[in-house]
């Protein structure tokens, strides 16, 4: 199986490792929307990092060849999706990538699928919680383009106004 096209998308053409933003858009940002926003990162970056521990816990479980290909290009993109995240989180607030990793370390050793392992029973059981996680992404990130991403950055002249998708 090759690259799947949700795939094809280069990290640093969206933004790069030692982007920061410029002091002007924090001056015309409203109020709290800057910590608001640092706040929210901070949370999403390590919840896209879960991926990872679901990947080997769904893999240490048992799973076809089949379902490993879908599962390797799933893992693919939400490391993407990780890796985007830290670097608007540096962007933003400056904290260091080695600080990020030893959050994330500290994190993983609080992680536990428990309290869903009922929704992780087989195959289809999860491909409809993945798919579900996605329909909750799909809407709050659009929702945080127009709260949160708008206010730091330049539109994509190819793309809708923030929040009109
Ligand atoms: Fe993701």
């Amino acid at each position: 199986m090759g690259t799947p096209p949700q795939n094809r998308w280069n990290l640093d053409s969206v933004i790069g490792l030692e982007h920061r933003i410029a002091p002007s858009y924090f001056h015309a940002a409203p109020a709290q929307v800057a910590e608001n926003f640092e706040r929210l990162l901070a949370r999403d970056v390590f919840s896209e990092a879960d991926a990872q521990f679901l990947y080997d816990w769904l893999l240490h479980r048992g799973i076809s060849p089949g379902f490993r290909q879908m599962l390797d290009a799933w893992l693919e993109d939400e490391l993407k999706h990780y890796q985007g995240l830290r670097r608007c989180y540096h962007a933003l607030s400056g904290v260091a990538y080695a600080e990020m990793d030893r959050e994330a370390a500290a994190r993983a050793a609080q992680r536990n699928l428990e309290p869903i392992e009922d929704l992780l029973v087989d195959e289809f059981s999860i491909l409809l919680l993945l798919a579900y996680d996605e329909i909750g992404s799909t809407y709050s990130y659009r929702r945080d383009l127009a709260e949160f991403y708008g206010h730091f950055g330049r539109r994509s002249p190819h793309r809708a106004p923030f929040g009109q998708r």
